[in-house]
């Protein structure tokens, strides 16, 4: 048995090597460490002064803490950075190109990593409510890659949250796949069902050592349903209930997802409320804030996902109904909330915000004007390629009207039109199935498109060469040149 030293943030830190590939826990802000990355930063600032090199190569769940992307990217603490981030700082080191960023799939991560596309990952940080001496880890509010991260790591670091309730280990289904060929089908035929353990076994001799912390998640509340996302919310709501009444849902529904962000939030207690929308399930990759109330309410019935990203008091509501909550939500390693095959198979509809979308139907999720990263691609295309219904929303401008979320062409892809079926904006809903490029773009700037872009968007369509896919290559993208050169893509 294994008694593990305490260790200082800055002890911690000094064990990580300029160039070392290391691995956080968590996914988004939820379970990600705490103190350890900002040890780490003040490491590399005083390196730095002293002239010497350091800088690591990142990898996480999905995005972690702002406070700690921001730091690292501040103290130029990271020189390569996976799969995801979603803070200012570090967004704008991606973007002036002093971090190369690598935007991947959220489902394919782990994968990716045990087949060694990375190289190897010389230590994790990872948070836990405990470990014991034989070498379990419980870990906290978000799973994301972190079964991977143990299992592969040379070095492990704990950092011991006295925060979390131990019984958090309650939702938590920890599970690694074998590598191709020899992977059987993933044994999970309901939303609901657990496959793996609590906890995640390791050797106990890879943990360098344990850091105490008592730290919530750095977790912001919404702002108040806006007008444009309570009219986007109604609109999935009247698209789900016209399925729902042709039988293309079946009357016991179908599990949903449902990314993060304002318009989710809204849609979310849209449907919560229409007592026409029976009780649901949810597959997705969060939890979010307002899932907790309709679980309260018996409206969502159980919720699998890979992170409780939820403020410190709904958190604690949870914590203060433990009984009712226990079987009520999965916490699941990322491979498994965004599985391409479980996706399909369970028929989950997606829902989810893109920043521009095309008039044929290509949505971009992740990089403004083509060129400069907002946050990455995150689970949207594992969840909007593999759902049986796979929607987007999005207000139908940005920047006060400045800016159409429809354009001619997509500035770049990250979903393509062959996977997006229907795209809803405050406008209306333009519903993609069984139409041609043609008949796409038609429905698309009738029912989407703000009226004060509709005419320039017919324009462009009129003047286009014939083809299956109608494009003048000349103009394919004047709005966004006229955005750069005026401030306004009209
Ligand atoms: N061109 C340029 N900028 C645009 C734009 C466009 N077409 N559409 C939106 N923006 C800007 C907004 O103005 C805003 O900028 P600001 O903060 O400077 O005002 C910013 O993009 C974010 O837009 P917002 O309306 O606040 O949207 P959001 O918080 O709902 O985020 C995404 C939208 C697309 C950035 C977000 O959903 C995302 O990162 N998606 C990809 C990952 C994903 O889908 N995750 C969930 C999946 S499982």
């Amino acid at each position: 048995m294994t008694q593990y030293p305490l260790l200082t943030p800055e002890e911690a830190a000094s064990i990580i090597n300029h160039n070392d590939m290391v691995a956080f826990s968590g996914f988004t802000a939820a379970g990600s460490p705490k103190v350890i990355p900002l040890a780490l930063a003040q490491r590399a600032t005083a390196l730095h002064e002293k002239g010497e090199d350091f800088a690591i190569r990142l990898m996480t769940g999905a995005s972690v803490g702002a406070q700690v992307d921001d730091a690292l990217a501040a103290a130029k603490c990271v020189s390569w950075r996976a799969p995801y981030q979603s803070a200012s700082g570090m967004r704008k080191a991606i973007n002036n190109n002093e971090v190369e960023f690598v935007d991947m799939h959220l489902g394919e991560v782990a994968q990716m990593l045990r087949a060694g596309f990375f190289g190897e990952i010389e230590a994790a940080v990872i948070e836990a409510v405990d470990v014991t001496p034989d070498g379990r880890v419980f870990l906290t509010s978000g799973i994301g890659n972190s079964p991977t991260f143990l299992e592969r790591a040379k070095k492990i670091i704990i950092e011991r949250n006295s925060y979390f309730s131990s019984r958090i280990t309650e939702f938590a289904d920890n599970v690694t796949l074998p590598n191709p060929p020899k992977r059987p089908v993933i044994p999970l035929y309901g939303t609901m069902d657990k496959i793996g353990k609590p906890y995640v076994q390791i050797d106990p001799a890879k943990i360098i050592g344990i850091v105490e912390t008592h730290q919530a998640d750095q977790i912001e509340a919404f702002t108040k349903n806006d007008e444009t996302s309570v009219l986007i919310a109604h609109h999935v709501e009247t698209f789900l209930l016209k399925e729902l009444k042709a039988g293309r849902i079946p009357k016991d529904f179908l599990p949903i997802q449902s990314g993060v962000g304002n318009i989710n939030n809204a849609v979310m207690d849209t449907l919560g409320k229409n007592p026409d929308i029976p009780k649901f399930t949810m597959f997705s990759e969060v939890l979010q804030e307002s899932v907790v109330d309709l679980i309260l309410e018996g409206k969502v019935t159980g919720i699998s996902a890979s992170s409780l990203t939820i403020t410190p008091g709904k958190l604690q509501t949870i914590f203060d109904n433990m009984d009712f909550f226990s079987d009520k939500i999965v916490l699941r390693p990322q491979e498994i909330s965004n599985n391409p095959e479980l996706i399909r198979r369970l028929g989950v509809i997606a829902l989810n915000v893109g920043l521009e979308f095309d008039i044929y139907g290509h949505a971009n999720s992740s990089h403004v004007l083509g060129s400069d990263l907002m946050n990455g691609i995150g689970g949207s295309g594992d969840f909007e390629r593999n759902a049986y219904l796979s929607v987007f929303m999005a207000p139908s401008t940005a920047k006060g009207g400045k800016i159409s979320s429809i354009v001619p062409m997509c500035t770049h892809v990250d979903h393509s039109e062959h996977s997006v079926k229907v795209i809803i904006t405050e406008q209306g809903i333009a519903d993609l199935r069984g139409l041609s490029p043609s008949q796409r773009a038609h429905s698309i700037i009738e029912n989407c498109v703000h009226p004060m872009y509709k005419e320039v968007l017919y324009q462009y369509l009129s003047s286009c060469k014939p083809g299956h896919i109608a494009h003048d290559l000349h103009h394919a993208f004047d709005m966004h040149v006229k955005f750069l050169e005026t401030g306004c893509m009209l």
